[in-house]
């Protein structure tokens, strides 16, 4: 049996369309949503992530502005301006890069976004709002992949989600989320034992750890939904998942491509956030 292919690339173009509309209508009343994008230093990774993020959003008529700072910026430099870009009525989102040099403390800078304007969802307030079910931004990588599992028409509640890697950024809200749509969750990470006996019971696994093609075939039970969060680039320079694609087709159900698979849902989420930060905005001032 060979594995059906979930195209993200498809179903975030198909969110992208519908998010254009949205914010088409909501310029008539002279409201652009203003997304401001931090970039510290010159990680090659980071930078690419960057432009696509900046790129998207021109692209469905949203205002984008991206900040570089140099490597050597000092924390009270970037904690100034994101100061400024709390009190700027333009900038409705503000995504702050990571990782950052290592002379800052990213909780310093996470902590001073405005609960408001954090649309990558990375606040502690959103963080806790998603930990207790409360109102909140969600975390975008994370968010895409509970989208992209729905809109492929896969049940979430009463299965079993094994969730690969417990960081901030996606592991551990992605696994919040899936409890949110009753799935019975378990949490793999570096220390666990007998990492295979786990994952093959998943009805649903869900890989983020950054180690290029870590689950193989031994890790999948037959049928299973693979969602592969990693993005790892290989010495030839190409592009490969935590999941050996090759292999893991062949026994899974359902499987997420590197590239193409959740990377440009997570796009999609931040798009969306945005949005929804510009109306509230909107709707505050009118
Ligand atoms: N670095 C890797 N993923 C992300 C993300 O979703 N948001 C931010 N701000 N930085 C990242």
């Amino acid at each position: 049996m060979t594995a059906q292919t979930i195209n993200g690339k498809e179903t975030a173009a198909l969110i992208k369309e519908r998010l254009k509309e949205e914010i088409a209508i909501l310029a008539r009343d002279g409201v652009v949503p203003g997304l401001t994008v931090i970039l510290v230093g010159e990680d090659p990774a980071s930078q690419v992530y960057v432009r696509n993020k900046a790129r998207e959003c021109e692209k469905l008529g949203m205002a984008s502005e991206v900040i570089r700072l140099p490597e050597t910026a000092s924390e009270q430099e970037l904690l100034r301006l994101i100061g400024e870009l709390n009190r700027n009525e333009r900038v409705h989102g503000i995504l702050v890069q990571l990782p950052l040099p290592g002379h800052i403390s990213e909780k310093a800078v996470i902590d001073a976004i405005s609960v408001e304007k954090d649309v990558d969802g990375f606040h502690p307030v959103n963080v806790g709002n998603l930990l207790i079910g409360g109102e909140g931004y969600l975390p975008c990588t994370p968010a895409g992949v509970i989208e992209l599992i729905k809109r492929t028409g896969i049940a979430i509640a009463g299965r079993h989600a094994v969730v690969v890697g417990r960081s901030n950024i996606v592991g551990k809200p992605v696994s919040l989320l899936l409890l949110r749509e009753n799935a019975t969750v378990t949490i793999c990470h570096s220390r666990t034992a007998n990492m295979e006996d786990i994952t093959r019971q998943a009805d649903i696994l869900v890989v983020a750890v950054g180690k290029a093609k870590m689950i193989g075939a031994r890790h999948v039970k037959p049928g299973a939904v693979v969602i592969d969060v990693g993005v790892n680039r290989l010495e030839d320079g190409t592009l490969a998942g935590d999941v050996d694609f090759d292999e893991v087709k062949e026994i899974a159900g359902h499987i997420t491509p590197v590239p193409g698979g959740v990377g440009p849902m997570t796009i999609a989420m931040l798009l969306s956030n945005t949005l929804e930060s510009a109306r509230k905005f909107a709707s505050v001032k009118h």
